[in-house]
């Protein structure tokens, strides 16, 4: 949601700036800018702006001849106040165009801020929310810039990271952080700045994560951060986990095939160093929950959005069959609007794939302040909601770039049968149940390679589902989450609508939709609810539907099956949603659609 980036060194900015931008288009891709201070003399001199509507590849091509400069600003956005234009796109100037601004979040009280501009006689360029900051910076009177955005920053309420650039200070980018991420990139007497680390590692990793309420001064050769009320903070550089490479394409057309196609060695990563044989459970250094309070708790609320909510879900099944504790998953949007009865012996466990998810982010807020104890499933380390929780487990499925998530889907399905291996093994689990998840744990990477190695057979069945109208999900239990998942992923990346349902609910209104033109694919584990599961392929079959069945053994009454190897009943979940990812990629891929940034969407979804 809105990517940030900043440059200021010895070379020159722009080409590095459109280089961090392609890396953090997934954040956000309906419109690019950037601002300079440009080297240039006559007309060409001082701060210079381009942006335009569209993608980062459409800016490039708008720049202007001697576009030159060391300082810079660029932003990638993802429309929330006001449509996606040349007028809207960022960075934003001041009346003096003196100021330039480029933003992530959402300033709240815009609306009060803009009639309050309007009042005293300022022209409002934009419909945007952010144009408000660079007014407020452009007419406050402190003698520094930091003073200078400091004074604006205290009128405006919301969330923020920012980085702004003012023609009389060339030699400084001054960001802040409220709630939207930012993070200093420290080189060779060269800085950067970003909303994220992908558009840093290229160039370094040493990096710097401002917390809420933080701002920084980068010049060439050093930073300093501070307060919004301008006292000192200490931060000190930390290396980043990931290399260039791990956010490249690496021979892959699309993104998403790449982190499909990683899924193995991504569940190998969250597998490693934590299984304890000895004890038949595993070790999770950053849970911070002691063995007694794992004992008392009395019920575990999962909290997240979009695919990680789908995750928790599974999570929550994986919780109650291992660890005996009623477990349920809610998206975290509606908990935090439902006034929520907060229970003192009740888990809450906030799942996201960035970590930075308002509605996510803000659940845990909540949660906090009325004293819960709260674990995070995270991906991104160091991310604002790992930050906030009180301890849990990283999901390691490293970066994930695509807008729609698979890999990191599959890891956090398997960081909760690790959580909840962990809490069972503390309750009531066997010694003998345990080793039994531990062998199933350790067979999934040879298999998820085996249901890869089924690609061609799924290409073709996408280009059968490709011309479908609709498509219905079904499974049981726990086959339910992978369907809910399956459908989303096929609407997300193919726009083909789908719907997702428990298969015991089909008789009780959807199978009215059941007809030639709308195919169900049905999740069907060799599990206790297969005979079940076999009469909801009858009344398909009997109202004319096709049906593609993801199995352990062929159906008769399917259309096609897609075989899965089979592992342990509770672990099945994570390997029968690897096959309809393929199915989800292939319709996608055969109608033509941008795969790694669908219509309409963002990665990080930072604001409510
Ligand atoms: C957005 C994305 C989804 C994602 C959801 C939660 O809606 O488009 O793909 O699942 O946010 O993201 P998170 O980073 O919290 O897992």
């Amino acid at each position: 949601m809105c990517g940030i980036v900043g440059y200021i060194g010895k070379r020159d900015s722009a080409p590095l700036l459109l280089e961090g931008l392609q890396r953090l288009e997934y954040r956000g891709y309906d419109s690019a800018g950037l601002a300079i201070h440009s080297s240039g003399t006559g007309k060409n001199a001082g701060l210079r702006t381009a942006k335009t509507k569209g993608r980062v590849r459409d800016l490039q091509e708008r720049i202007p001849k001697r576009f030159t400069g060391t300082v810079g600003i660029a932003h990638t956005r993802w429309a929330t106040h006001g449509a996606p234009n040349d007028l809207n796109a960022h960075p934003h100037v001041d009346a003096a165009e003196k100021v330039a601004v480029v933003h992530n979040g959402i300033i709240d009280n815009a609306a009060e801020l803009r009639a309050k501009l309007t009042a005293e006689g300022v022209e409002l360029a934009s419909e945007t929310d952010t144009e408000v900051v660079s007014h407020l910076i452009g007419l406050a009177q402190g003698e520094t810039l930091e003073a200078r955005v400091q004074e604006a920053l205290r009128s405006v309420e919301g969330t923020y990271g920012i980085a702004v650039l003012h023609e009389e200070f060339p030699d400084r980018i001054v960001v802040a952080r409220n709630g939207s991420p930012v993070v200093l990139g420290i080189g060779e007497h060269e800085m950067f700045v970003a909303s994220d680390v992908a558009a840093l590692v290229s160039h370094t990793r040493q990096i710097v994560t401002l917390d809420d309420g933080e701002m920084a001064t980068i010049t060439a050769g050093d930073y300093r951060t501070y307060t919004t009320e301008g006292s000192r903070t200490s931060t000190s550089p930390e290396t980043v986990e990931w290399a260039a490479e791990s956010y490249d394409m690496g021979g892959h057309d699309t993104y998403m095939h790449k982190e499909i196609a990683e899924q193995a060695d991504a569940v190998d990563r969250v597998l490693r160093g934590r299984i304890d044989d000895r004890f038949a459970t595993v070790h999770l250094g950053g849970l911070n929950l002691d063995p007694r309070e794992a004992r008392t708790m009395r019920r575990v609320k999962i909290l997240g959005c979009g695919s990680a909510y789908h995750a928790g879900m599974i999570g929550a099944q994986l919780i109650e069959e291992l660890a005996r504790i009623p477990a349920d998953a809610e998206p975290a949007s509606e908990f935090r609007y439902r006034n929520p009865v907060v229970d003192p012996d009740t888990l809450y466990i906030a799942v996201s794939q960035s970590g930075e998810t308002y509605d996510t982010l803000a659940a845990v807020q909540e949660l906090k302040r009325k004293g819960a104890r709260v674990l995070g499933v995270v991906n991104v380390v160091g991310s604002a909601i790992a930050r906030a929780a009180d301890g849990g487990l990283y999901v390691h499925a490293g970066p994930e770039v695509c807008v729609v998530s698979t890999k990191c889907f599959t890891n956090t399905a398997v960081a909760f049968a690790l959580l909840a291996l962990h809490l069972g093994r503390i309750r009531d689990l066997s010694v003998a149940d345990g080793r039994r998840i531990i062998e199933g744990l350790r067979k999934l990477p040879g298999q998820i390679d085996e249901v890869l190695g089924a690609e061609p057979d799924i290409e073709k069945l996408a280009g059968e589902y490709a011309s479908a109208r609709s498509m219905m999900f079904v499974g049981r239990v726990r086959g339910y989450p992978v369907a809910r998942e399956a459908s989303l992923k096929l609407k997300e990346v193919s726009y083909i609508h789908a719907e997702a349902y428990p298969a015991s609910e089909l008789k009780h209104g959807p199978l009215a939709l059941i007809e030639p033109a709308v195919p169900t694919v049905a999740i069907l584990p060799d599990d206790d609810l297969l005979e079940k599961n076999r009469a909801t392929l009858e009344e398909i079959k009997a109202r004319s539907g096709s049906i593609l069945a993801i199995a352990h053994q062929n159906q008769e009454k399917a259309d096609d099956t897609l075989l899965v190897p089979q592992n342990e009943p509770e672990l099945d979940p994570i390997l029968m949603g690897i096959p309809l990812q393929l199915l989800a990629y292939h319709t996608a891929l055969k109608l033509g659609r941008d795969i790694d940034k669908p219509r309409n969407l963002a990665k990080s979804v930072t604001v409510e």
